[in-house]
């Protein structure tokens, strides 16, 4: 498809590696592209970053119609820049598409645009140790009207933020509340799908969790309150006398690449993971007995991120002595390596930019 672009009339100057943070920056341009039942997608355009005019009756403002994917473009050794397993964010916006009732787009329009844009703003891909682009596609129901109904016109949207370590403690393990009254989400709900609701849903635990010194929660299911689900807005692993356990895909869990690819390289290197049911009286044992040895969250902006403390009701527990465990650290090692091309990608999960 052919993309309009307008350049921004100037250009701003990119910020010190050390200021990033995470999501604070913002790029030159924006990709825009709309949607309706008559035309599909068309009007592709790259135009300068910033504000732009919406509908005050717009679905998205008024009934959350809204779904994003996260990924990041790496800079290499060699000055090229390369993104990680794209096709996996862009048929899990797809999925995501499906349960909104948002509009599909077809996969290799959706990879062209988000690798011409990439490339356009590639210059902004930060070279620092530990420094990436982050890349924010995201879809919104466009209809201006206030009739609740699936969604006849949309917008895509992608921005890209060069970007720091996520959490301010970096690869430093995080202490984490167990929440035993907020759900994220439920089966048959939207759980597998990354639209804003469920984060907008998920701010009230977060906030109490870190008003107590937390740096995000443990979510137990929605029904029962019994197996572990997510951490924050990360999967979770743990590693229990010697086996990886992760919580399987019940349809609340988003299915994170991340997730995918720590159990690609575990299995590929005869580590022994299991997709289960894991309930937190299990757990709790576990850490009783002392056979919790690791515990960890992986997601694309923190990449593996290790908990140090758990807390749950009033107790709270020391997970590998308040450090970095050694598979957690061999999969943080593995999988950023392969992303910012120090090591061997022999998974083929990386695609490099023109
Ligand atoms: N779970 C939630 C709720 C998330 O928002 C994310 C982040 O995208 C993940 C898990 C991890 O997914 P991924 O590894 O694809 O980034
Ligand atoms: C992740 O990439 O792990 C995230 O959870 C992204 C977050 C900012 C929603």
């Amino acid at each position: 498809m052919e993309i309009k672009i307008t350049k921004a009339p100037e250009l701003k100057t990119k910020p010190d590696p050390s200021t990033l943070g995470f999501g604070k920056i913002f790029t030159d341009h924006m990709f825009i592209m709309d949607y309706s039942k008559e035309e599909g997608w068309h009007d592709a355009r790259i135009v300068p970053f910033g504000p732009f005019p919406i509908h005050p009756a717009s679905t998205v403002l008024h009934y959350g119609s809204e779904i994003f994917e996260g990924l990041k473009a790496y800079r290499t050794a060699d000055g090229s820049v390369q993104l990680f397993r794209p096709l996996e964010n862009i048929r899990r916006m797809n999925n995501s598409a499906e349960r909104l009732c948002l509009p599909e787009i077809p996969e290799e329009l959706a990879l062209e645009v988000l690798t011409k844009f990439v490339n356009f703003e590639k210059d902004w891909t930060p070279s620092a140790d530990g420094t990436s682009l982050y890349i924010r596609p995201f879809m919104f129901g466009n209809d201006e009207t206030l009739g609740v109904h699936a969604v006849h016109n949309a917008t895509f949207m992608i921005i890209t933020s060069p970007v720091g370590s996520y959490y301010k403690e970096g690869i430093n393990p995080v202490k984490i509340m167990i929440e035993a009254d907020d759900v994220r989400a439920v089966r048959g709900g939207t759980g597998y799908a990354k639209c804003g609701g469920n984060y907008a849903a998920s701010n009230r635990a977060g906030q109490k969790a870190e008003e107590k010194g937390y740096s995000q929660v443990l979510w137990l299911d929605g029904v029962e309150r019994k197996y572990i689900e997510e951490v924050g807005a990360m999967n979770v692993m743990f590693k229990i006398n010697g086996e990886i356990v992760t919580p399987m895909l019940s349809g609340s869990i988003l299915p994170g690449i991340t997730r995918k690819s720590c159990i690609e390289v575990l299995k590929s290197e005869g580590y022994k993971v299991s997709e289960r049911l894991l309930s937190i009286d299990e757990l709790e044992e576990a850490m009783d007995n002392g056979t919790l040895e690791e515990a960890w969250g992986c997601g694309t902006a923190a990449v593996v991120s290790p908990i140090g403390e758990l807390a749950y009701k009033d107790k709270k527990f020391t997970v590998n002595g308040g450090k970095i465990g050694e598979v957690t650290q061999h999969l943080y090692d593995t999988l950023t390596g392969i992303q910012w091309g120090k090591i061997e990608d022999k998974f083929g999960w990386t695609l490099k930019l023109d």
